[in-house]
């Protein structure tokens, strides 16, 4: 089956068609930088553009960075304020019209790792971390996935941790990796004594840069790179959409 799977972000809305049996893109992906402010209205008409980028007309799948319960965003660490209380899959439905699903970021990204990359076979609790502008968790037991969780807004030293150790702070703090990871570390130890996975996948742009700071993590769980990079996320959106979660 073939979902046009996109991945909604920050900076840009990339999209492509993917076979969500094999996980693979059918055409190259598509990039649409995402409208500033970035308003449900606006987002909307960008998601339209990419659709008729591709002349779509089936289902699409969307990941997105926030919580998204029952169609509806919850939460707007990242984004414009006005998301809160948006039913964005019926207004993305709307006005690109194609039936689509929308789903939490780091959910559709830990979907594709856990049935294509990283996480694949793996039994147990698994969590995957999407490290970029904020964190992005996503837990899976025995592969199946406990929807929306917020570990990025765990409560360390005194703040948020993705206002501690994501890569915006990273950048924004000129950090070395080792400095970095040092504080990743912290965060993942903190993260495991609550929840003691059996694997943590970084995902993110972290994961490109994995042995740049993999020896400062000391975790006592292991600790591996996602495999699918970039394409995790939008892979994973298709899959949810196909399965109509
Ligand atoms: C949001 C999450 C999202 C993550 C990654 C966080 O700030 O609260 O819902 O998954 O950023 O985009």
């Amino acid at each position: 089956m073939e979902i046009l799977g996109v991945d909604i972000g920050g900076s840009g809305i990339k999209g492509s068609p993917v076979n969500i049996e094999t996980g693979e893109l059918l055409a190259e992906r598509y990039r649409i930088a995402t409208p500033q402010p970035a308003t449900p209205q606006a987002v909307a008409d960008a998601l339209k553009e990419l659709v008729q980028h591709f002349k779509w007309k089936g289902k699409i799948g969307a990941g997105f960075p926030a919580v998204v319960r029952g169609g509806v965003v919850e939460t707007a660490a990242n984004i414009d304020p006005s998301w809160i209380g948006t039913p964005v899959c019926k207004l993305f439905t709307k006005v690109t019209g194609c039936d689509t699903h929308v789903v939490n970021d780091a959910d559709s990204a830990g979907v594709a790792e856990i049935h294509f990359g990283a996480g694949r076979g793996v039994k147990g609790v698994v969590i995957m971390i999407t490290v970029g502008t904020g964190l992005g968790t996503a837990v899976f037991i025995d592969g199946k996935l406990v929807p929306n969780t917020e570990f990025g807004h765990l409560f360390y030293k005194g703040m948020i941790a993705e206002h501690y150790t994501s890569d915006a702070v990273r950048k924004d703090e000129d950090l070395d990796w080792d400095q970095w990871g040092k504080r990743f570390n912290k965060y993942l130890k903190h993260l495991a004594m609550l929840t003691w996975p059996d694997l943590i996948i970084v995902g993110g742009g972290a994961s490109k840069k994995f042995e740049r700071f993999s020896d400062q993590i000391k975790v006592n769980t292991r600790v591996v790179p996602a495999q699918l990079l970039n394409e995790a996320g939008l892979i994973g959106a298709a899959m949810f959409a196909a399965e109509d979660l």
